[in-house]
């Protein structure tokens, strides 16, 4: 990926943080945001270490006016947008019943609308000269999960999403693809286990292969079905569950 240019949102934490380090280690320069500048100056001075090239911008992709800026400073920085990983993303813990119209609504904003935006504005660019994108779904984008109805809402709407835009560009040379991960040791999991093997064991002895995933093996998926390796991969929803949805 050497030359090529590679925009991760969520890339200053768990998968995100994972996947720009694979696209930097490929030889790709990436631009990674957050809300946080402090962070994500960290993480960039850790992707420039490797050796690579990596910029930070502040944006709240749920905010069209930002994810604008966001991408247009990416392409006035590097030139170009071949790769977009649309990462970022947030859960929710409150039944059907629970579940309030905030709630509800920062969800769908924050999981839905921003990816929509994303593809908005990173589409016209990654056209000039063809590329790919993947969309950060998971398994609750496939089954139904007790308690957490508004994250299953929105990430199912991911995969009607993705397919959608993958057909709209299928013959223009961008590949759209959603990733559909199991349970994964980040800091979005990091309320559930609250540090404690048990509760790490209990999860991971869902899914088929006995133990939950890391975010370098979702990163390697993410990288994959952007790279060429994965030209006549498009519209699909691809899961990294060690086996979950098989059950
Ligand atoms: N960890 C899991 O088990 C798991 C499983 C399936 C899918 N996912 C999805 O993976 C994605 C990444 O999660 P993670 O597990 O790495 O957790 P994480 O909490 O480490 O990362 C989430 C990232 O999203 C960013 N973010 C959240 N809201 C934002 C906003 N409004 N604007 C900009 N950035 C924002 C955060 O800054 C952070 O970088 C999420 O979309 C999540 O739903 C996670």
């Amino acid at each position: 990926m050497t030359g090529k240019v590679a925009l991760i949102t969520g890339g200053t934490s768990g998968i995100g943080k994972a996947t720009a380090q694979a696209f930097v280690r490929s030889g790709a320069k990436v631009v990674i945001c957050g809300r946080n500048a402090e962070r994500g100056q960290e993480v960039v001075t850790e992707l420039k270490a490797m050796p690579g090239d990596a910029l930070f911008v502040k944006a709240d992709v749920s905010k069209a006016v930002e994810v604008e800026a966001l991408v247009a400073t990416t392409v006035s920085t590097y030139g170009r947008l071949d790769y977009a990983a649309n990462i970022a993303g947030i859960g929710a813990y409150a039944t059907t019943v629970e579940c309030t119209e905030k709630l509800w609504d920062l969800i769908m904003r924050v999981n839905v609308k921003s990816l929509w935006l994303s593809m908005k504005y990173e589409i016209p660019h990654i056209l000039k000269q063809g590329g790919a994108i993947v969309n950060m779904s998971s398994i609750t984008g496939l089954v139904g999960l007790v308690g957490q109805p508004a994250y299953a809402a929105s990430k199912h709407a991911i995969i009607g999403l993705t397919k959608t835009a993958a057909l709209e560009y299928a013959k223009s040379g961008i590949r759209i693809n959603a990733i559909c991960p199991g349970s994964i040791l980040t800091p979005m999991q990091d309320p559930v286990i609250q540090g404690d093997p048990e509760i790490e064991a209990q999860i991971g002895a869902r899914h088929p292969i006995g133990r939950m995933g890391t975010a370098e093996e979702v990163a390697a998926a993410i990288h994959w079905l952007c790279s060429d390796a994965a030209s006549f991969v498009t519209g699909a929803a691809m899961t990294v569950d060690g086996g979950y949805v098989a059950q």
